[in-house]
């Protein structure tokens, strides 16, 4: 018998929405409701951020990447679970909470209050601290693409302040919130590889590679000619790879008090992406041109046989609000769905050919972090219901790169799904052995999950659902750290 994707999205958007609220709590419990066994061997903790505030004392947020960061820490202990959510007390944070209203205008349009007076003019953004939180050096890290990062206290997620690397960043400077680690085989030892960008009519990019010591030993800068909105990057033993998004800045509106500066970004369709090899060791720079598409998030990129190769979820075009609409009724057929594409780039020839992987709509890639900067084989993914047409995340997709086969689960029509994060086994012998974590929002309960699936079988489903006693509202990146902190 054959099973057949559904073919529309069947949710109900009050249930989605409710996902978009504030958790204004913080929590500290042990998580005894639970469907199934936690795997004894799963020991660690997964660590998560995102917007925890989608408004401020009553004030809604007009995007929810303008949310303070809070960060959840989930402890898998000898089969049981322990959760935490803490705020980032970043300096905007505090302000605004003592405040009781909105402080600072929002990146991506949230403005004061008081209208065009109150906004005009001001380019004072809070540093939010919500896009990503990574465990590296004994150093817990929330990250903000453009300000230095936060850095936590692991156990109790207490702020302990900005952190600069011993004098690396200065005030202000841009840190991007997607860090990459290479794995050791493919430098020796493990690096966590991280770029800064400061765009302008030159933009400047930086390279960081930290070693296992938190101690920077190895830095690259370069030019990229044009404005360039670079939300990630990916690593191989030889480049760093870029994709410089066709779109331009027209700051007027947003100087004058009208738009969010992200609201003030248009693709140009007509322009190519530009993808960016940078040499890591020595070299210039090669720019190579593909057909216009708007990239956040790349899966991987590994070399072979003199071809660089980058798999990334492209869109046709930048995939903003409307200005003015409340996102919280955002009509998903009017926004374009992110799809799985993979770049073939011959330096050589400096020629690009790309094919799609995975045609489902489709956001947030995982792999099995021993994979990074290598040629694999599984990529996990979040994933809309239906094979067509674009709505919210609700299931894992699995894609076997070699075969081209997909296991899908869905947690649809109430579920709506986080970003995952692939966990390896223990011992592990195969690239799948290991598990598939994600935060689940579920909307008849108004509550959130976190799953456990089984990495080589997704489709039975998960083999722990642990229940919170609340909802966590929809997430942005997290890691997983083998590191068991003492509660
Ligand atoms: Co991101």
């Amino acid at each position: 018998m054959t099973v057949s994707a559904p073919t529309s999205n069947d949710y109900l958007s009050h249930n989605w929405q409710g996902g978009h609220e504030s958790l204004t709590q913080e929590y500290d419990y042990a998580i005894t409701d639970i469907d199934g066994d936690i795997p004894v061997d799963l020991q660690g903790t997964l660590f998560r951020n995102g917007p925890g505030l989608l408004d401020v004392n009553g004030t809604p947020l007009q995007h929810p990447f303008d949310g303070d960061g809070m960060i959840c820490a989930i402890r898998f202990h000898q089969g049981q679970a322990h959760f935490r959510n803490r705020f980032v007390r970043t300096e905007g944070y505090v302000a605004e909470q003592a405040a009781g209203k909105i402080l600072y205008r929002g990146v991506f349009g949230t403005p004061k209050p008081g209208g065009l007076l109150a906004n005009a003019f001001d380019i004072n953004f809070k540093n939010i601290a919500n896009t990503h939180v990574i465990y590296w050096a004994d150093k817990l890290l929330a990250l903000w693409e453009a300000d230095q990062p936060y850095r936590l206290d692991p156990a109790t997620l207490d702020t302990l302040g900005l952190e600069n690397f011993s004098g690396l960043l200065k005030p202000g400077d841009p840190f991007s919130a997607h860090p990459r680690i290479l794995p050791g085989a493919t430098t020796a030892e493990d690096r966590l590889v991280n770029f800064a960008i400061k765009p302008g009519l030159s933009s400047t990019v930086k390279i960081f590679e930290f070693d296992r010591a938190g101690e920077v030993v190895h830095q690259r800068q370069f030019a990229i000619p044009g404005f360039a909105f670079i939300h990630d990057f990916t690593v191989t033993p030889n480049y760093y790879v870029f994709f410089q998004n066709p779109v331009t800045l027209n700051p007027i509106p947003f100087l004058f008090g009208l738009k969010g500066a992200g609201e003030c970004i248009s693709f140009n369709a007509q322009n190519p992406t530009k993808v960016w090899l940078l040499p890591r060791q020595s070299g210039q720079p090669q720019q190579l041109k593909t057909d216009a598409c708007f990239v956040f998030h790349h899966a991987n990129a590994y070399e072979a046989d003199g071809q660089v190769i980058v798999d990334s979820i492209c869109y046709d075009t930048f995939p903003s609000l409307e200005s003015g609409v409340d996102f919280r009724n955002i009509d998903f057929d009017a926004v374009p769905p992110g799809k799985l594409w993979r770049f073939q780039m011959t330096p050589e020839t400096a020629t690009v050919e790309k094919q799609p992987l995975i045609t489902r709509s489709c956001e947030f890639p995982t792999l099995n972090p021993a994979q990074v900067g290598q040629d694999y084989r599984y990529v996990y993914i979040g994933a809309t219901d239906a094979s067509v047409g674009n709505a919210p995340l609700q299931g894992i997709l699995k894609r076997d790169l070699q075969t081209g086969e997909e296991q899908l689960w869905s947690a649809a029509p109430q579920g709506f799904m986080g970003e995952p994060v692939f966990i390896p086994k223990p011992n592990a012998t195969q690239e799948d052995q290991g598990w598939v974590v994600a935060v689940v929002y579920d909307g008849d309960r108004n509550r959130s999950d976190v799953v456990i699936l089984d990495a080589e079988q997704l489709e039975p489903g998960p083999i722990a659902r642990l229940h919170l006693q609340h909802h966590i509202p929809y997430g942005l990146h997290g890691s997983f750290t083998p590191t068991v902190f003492a509660p």
